[in-house]
Order: C-alpha cells, then structure tokens, then sequence
C-alpha cells in the first residue's frame, strides 16, 4: 500500500492550493489509495484570515508578551530561554535620537530571549571586512571605495549529490485546487522518467509523454533546463529535452517537469528530474566551442566624467576568453576583476562629447582561430546636456521637511555610467534605499561568509552627498541564501535574529530607518508563506521587530508591503496586523507602502484613507518603492500619479517620505515599462517635473 500523503505545509491563511507528495509510481490506484486514505487535499490546519480569528495562536502573557515563542532559543544550555531574560547587548539608557526620522527615547525591550549562543553561524570577522579598492574600475568620487576580499570558500550547499542520485528519482508532486476530487478526475503522470547520467560533449535526450489516465493530452512545461539545451516539440503531444553539456556543467543538477491534466489544468504533477554529467574518459572529445562576449548595452555618459566597462568574455567549455580592446580611449586602463577572472574592466575618462564604438574581440583560449567580436556605442554629452531647469527636488524637499529619495542600483559605481548617476541622484534626493545590497543573499551568501562592499560603498556615498540611508530589508521570505532555506524550521528563530543583530550591528549608527519585515500578507490579508512562518507561525513578525529595537534602539522600525495602498482584503489584513503588534507591545514606527503601479492607477482617495487608518494608529507612513509603468506615449498619465501620490502623501502629516524604486528607466527592475522620472538617457520626464512643481508648491 502506497503512502500518499508524505508532507502538508502548516498554513496560516485560506490556502487556494494544496500540494500533496504523491509515491514514486503514481497512478491510478494511488490517486484512489489517496481518496481511500482520507488524503484530503482541502484541509489545511491553518487559521482562517478574518478579524475574528486573527492568526496567532500564541497564549500571551498578563503583560502583553509573548508567553513564549514556538521555538525556544539556543541558550546553549539545551534547556531553552529562560523567562524574561535582559537584552546584555542594548544599552541601558537609550540615546536621544537626531535626524528627521529619529525616534523617541524607550526603555530596553525585556521580551526577548538572548540571541543564540554559540552562534548559529560564526560572526562576521576580519575576513569580511572590505578592503580599499585596488583597482581602476570605479567612478566613485569623494569616499573611500572598498571590495570585498577574494575568499575562497567552498559552496557545500550544492542541491543535489551522488546519494541523491543514486536514490532514483523523488516522488512526484500533486498539486491541485482544494476542490479536487481525484477519484472523479484522475492526474496526469509521466511514464519511465527516471535520473539520467550523460558525459560533457554527447547529447541527452531526454523524451517526455505524459498521460492522462482519463484520456485527452496531458500538457507539460520544463522549468530549469540548462544554457544550451532545447526542448523540441514533437508534434506527436510528446516533447524531447536536448542537451549537450560541457565541461563547466559537470556535476548534478535538477530539472523540474511539470505535466497538467487535460481537464483541469489546475492539477498539475511535478516530478524531478537529476541529471548527472560525468567528465569523458578522453576530455578531447568534448567540442571545442567559440567563445562569446556578453552584451554590453551601449552607453551614455558625461564628459570628464570617469567611466567603466566591464567586457565578461563567456565561453561554453568554461576556458577564459582572451579580451582585447581595439580602440581603446587615450588613458585607458583594462584591469581583470578580482572576483571574477572571465570580466575585463576597462576604465577611462572622455574629454570631449561625441560616439565611441569600442570594439572587442574575444579570443577561445585554446584555439585563437575561434573568436567573438563586439562594439561598445558611448555616446558622450557635455555636462550642460544633462542640466535640469528649475530648483533639484531635494531642495524643494528640505524646505518643508520632507524626504524624497530612490532605491540605489546596486554597485552603482561600478556601472559605465556610475558618476553621471551618483551625481543626479545626490542632486536629487535626500534619501536612499538599498535596493539589493543589504539583502539577505547579497550580505550573506554562506554561513559566516559576509560580503559587505556594496552595502559599505552604497552607505560612504550617501554620507558624502548628505543623504539618509534607509536599509531594505532585514526579513523577507525571498531573496535568501540557499543555506538559510534549508535551515531546520525549528533554528529558523535564531538565524532571523542573529542575522537582524549583525546586519543592525554593522549599520545602525548610519541606517537610521529600516524595512524590518517585508512583505508578509497575502493578497487575502492572511499570512504569507515563508520559511519564517513556517519556523515562527505569526509571530516572526513581533520577534523580528524586537530584536531590530534591541540591536538599534534608536532606529526608525517599518513594516513594509505592497498592494496594501487601497481598500481591500490586503489593507484590512495589514491594519489588523498592526493592531495585533500594537496591543504585543511590539517596536514598531511606521508603515512602509510600496506603491507599484501603472499609468491608470486612480485610487488617490482610497491610498488617503489607508494613511489615515495608519496615521490614526500613530504611525508613519512612508511610500517606500513608487515606480509607475507607462509608455513613451502616456508619460503625462505617469507624471499624474507620480504627482497625484505625491500629493496624497504631502496631504497627511504622518507621510515622511516619497522614495521611487530607483530613478532612471535605465536601471528599474521593470525598465521595459519605463515607470521612472528619468529614462534611460537621464533625460527627465514629465514625472520629474510634476514632482518639482507638486514640492514646491503649498
Ligand atoms: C526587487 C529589485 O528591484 C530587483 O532588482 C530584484 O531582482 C528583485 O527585487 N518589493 C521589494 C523589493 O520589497 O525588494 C523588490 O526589489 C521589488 C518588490
């Protein structure tokens, strides 16, 4: 008899789907065993998201403090935390904020357990630290630039190894509508998959032929194939994954299959695939391909202004590509970048305006015959072309105690263009966010690893230019190192705060404001799932605030989410969260609103009221991330919203801060839909201007 039901995720919110781990050789008597069984698909034992059942079931204590946490801590006495334990790392007497969005004197937090001893992970220490960079291959100016140091350390937390090959394939995954009846409607399945060896330099061919046991075509997709490979239609409602790995590609790796049913495409069964590549007896059988250069977008920038170019030569067999710039600009520098031996960065600082095609040549280090070929466009423009009329926005801001800022690309000044964008924007704004480079991944890939140039260099910049740094982001359910997924749910407590401690450690003297916990609604106003709830339940959120007051008491603490900016499920999930944090005790400031909208956005009156509800809970509220998607042709709609939520913003005294999710088009997580004030060129667009006039008006 088949096991049907191996593993239900703990929900805390109306879960639209469930998934289910189906047995290896799912079938048709499975899917029945599953009905047989009581393996129901529907239930969940998670807690509806409605305000009458508000989705904490952790009892309180008669002060309002968590009576405990699902997990006690590591007190490194195996006995768990003692009762109310003092904070030994927050001072006794907190100082006296300064600065615009400082905050008031509060005594120590007696809530929290200590933090993990010893560690989880060990602490950052000298080998982390940034050294001065050490070559040319920056346009920053005025504060000192650091690198990180090269540190060899290896990645052991590689997916897949020869014992989960040797395994066989896992076990196929349902996942369907809670309404699913499988005994009425039967999964699709994929016959004869199973794990597959292929040596570098011969093809695989992997043929997929789903069923459906009612009849009718199973659908299929793959997810995870690898550079180079194909996956061929075969017009026969079958399909053929094609691949011809090289030597880089060594190793296991994973590719997802997923087959649909053909009555319901909503029932989908998921098998995983691991395919191990071996090296060939004789490596000089493996096909010698021609290298590449990765595209390098043309340019513009400023005269007198230094720029960098880093040329990455890519080749398919993993040799380093010889790089060589023909034309090179008088002065120019070509450095290898120390992380990276496969990137060549070129460095020089045009004297005059006008096109520089650059051209590159990319030579196969075993057979120079084999060779790519580039051109670089650098259109170069005089300073006056970049001139903006009228008063900078930062100006028009200070006057009336107001922030205006932008999320920072991250390693801006490694970017061809770096200087023209450090100098707008220090012009510009009086407040940055990180837009990468204080999350989780990006600091601290492995543990005890830390990587902090970018964050250091994103914080020296602000400083020389007088702007705020407003840190983003301490918890969020994605953008985590692999290592901290698969970290037992039960340490999952003791890795958030440890890594809030240590982040808060390193930057609470220059980070006055933080996204403490990002986005943990969903759209329903339920809880999000996340490995932080999954190791918490609800209360990672309280925790989290906590330990960020602990380890900066004097920092500003908000709560950040999207789609929470008009009347709905969402917002009303996000005011009962806050109320519930707010009856806890728990340090929390303001509420961060994240404001991705498009050129029809025209709720101004409902985001009014979403700040008044906030503002009436005596929070802040800050719109942290507005970008506004348009085209070429409906940049005066965009510049409305821009200015119409500005607006609201400068309407409701508890709004401190307007910061767009960057400022140029050209760097925009969503660039092919143009939602910021500049566009590509740093030409500003009417959203700019309906900025400056809005500021400076009344
Ligand atoms: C985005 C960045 O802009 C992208 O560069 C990155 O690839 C993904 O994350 N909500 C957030 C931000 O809180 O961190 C996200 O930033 C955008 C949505």
């Amino acid at each position: 008899m088949l096991v049907p039901v191996l593993a239900y995720r703990r929900r805390y919110l109306l879960a639209a789907r469930s998934r289910t781990r189906l047995a290896p050789s799912l079938g048709l008597s499975f899917v029945l065993s599953l009905a047989a069984c009581g393996g129901d698909t529907s239930s969940t034992d998670g807690e509806p998201a409605d305000s009458d059942t508000a989705p904490s079931g952790t009892p309180r204590a008669p002060d309002g403090m968590p009576a405990s946490t699902s997990t006690p801590m590591n007190d490194g006495t195996g006995n768990g935390a003692p009762d109310v334990p003092a904070i030994t790392d927050s001072p006794e007497t907190p100082a006296t904020p300064a600065g615009p969005v400082g905050t008031p004197e509060r005594p120590p937090d007696t809530a929290l357990t200590p933090l993990p001893a010893p560690p989880l992970t060990p602490a950052p220490d000298a080998r982390d630290e940034p050294r001065p960079l050490t070559e040319p291959r920056s346009t920053a100016s005025g504060f000192p630039v650091v690198e990180n140091r090269p540190r060899s350390i290896e990645d052991t937390f590689s997916e897949f190894g020869e014992a989960e090959f040797a395994a066989g394939i896992g076990e196929p995954v349902l996942d369907a509508p809670p309404d699913h009846d499988p005994r009425r409607n039967r999964p699709p399945y994929i016959p004869d998959l199973d794990n597959v060896t292929v040596f570098a330099g011969s093809t695989l061919e992997l043929h997929i032929a789903p069923l459906d046991p009612d009849g009718g075509v199973a659908g299929q997709w793959i997810e995870g194939s690898p550079p180079g490979s194909i996956y061929l239609d075969n017009l026969d409602t079958t399909r053929t994954f094609v691949w011809r790995p090289l030597e880089p590609d060594v190793g296991i790796r994973a590719l997802t299959v997923h087959t649909a049913d053909s009555e319901d495409p909503e029932v989908r069964v998921t098998y995983t695939v691991l395919i191990r590549v071996l090296m060939p007896a004789d490596p000089s059988t493996i096909e010698n391909r021609p290298p590449g250069i990765d595209l390098v977008e043309p340019q513009t920038v400023r005269v007198g202004d230094p720029v960098v170019i880093g040329i990455k030569g890519t080749d398919l067999n993993g040799t380093l590509t010889e790089l060589e710039v023909l034309n090179p600009p008088p002065g120019a520098t070509l450095v290898t970048h120390p992380e990276d031996p496969r990137i060549r960065v070129l460095r020089f600082v045009p004297d005059a305006p006008g096109t520089l095609d650059l051209d590159v040549v990319g030579r196969d280090a075993r057979d120079p015959e084999l060779f790519a070929e580039k051109t670089i466009r650098v259109t170069v423009r005089s300073p006056g072309h970049f001139a903006r009329e009228g008063a900078r926005l930062r100006e028009l801001a200070d006057a009336r105690d107001f922030l205006i800022g932008f999320a920072a690309a991250p390693d801006f000044d490694t970017r061809p263009d770096g200087a023209l964008y450090a100098a707008i924007a220090g012009e510009e704004f009086n407040i940055v966010s990180t837009e990468n480079s204080m999350k989780w991944d990006t600091l601290n890939p492995l543990p005890g690893v830390y990587r902090w140039a970018s964050a250091d260099n994103l914080v020296a910049w602000a400083h020389s230019r007088d702007l705020i740094v407003h840190g983003h982001t301490l918890v969020w359910y994605t953008q985590l190192p692999a290592w901290v997924k698969r970290t037992e749910p039960a340490m999952r407590e003791g890795h958030m705060r440890e890594h809030i401690d240590r982040v808060l450690t390193r930057y609470a003297d220059d980070v006055p404001l933080w996204d403490v916990v990002n986005e943990s609604l969903e759209a329903d106003g339920g809880y999000r799932d996340s490995i932080w709830l999954e190791g918490m339940g609800p209360d990672y959120i309280e925790i989290a605030f906590r330990q960020a007051r602990a380890s900066a008491p004097e920092a500003t603490l908000i709560y950040n989410d999207y789609d929470i900016g008009w009347a709905g499920p969402k917002a009303d999930g996000l005011l009962r969260l806050l109320e519930r944090l707010q009856a806890n005790g728990t340090p929390l400031d303001g509420v961060g609103f994240q404001l991705h909208v498009s050129d029809d956005f025209d709720r101004f009156d409902e985001l009014a009221e979403n700040f008044r509800r906030i503002a009436l809970l005596d929070l802040d509220v800050y719109v942290t991330e507005l970008d506004v998607t348009t085209s070429v042709e409906a940049e005066n709609a965009q510049a409305e919203v821009y200015e119409g939520i500005l607006s609201v913003c400068l309407e409701e005294p508890r709004c401190k801060a307007l910061q767009s999710w960057g400022f140029t088009d050209r760097y925009s997580w969503r660039a092919e839909d143009t939602p910021l004030m500049f566009d590509r060129d740093y030409t500003p667009k009417p959203a700019y201007r309906a900025l400056q006039r809005r500021l400076g008006e009344n």
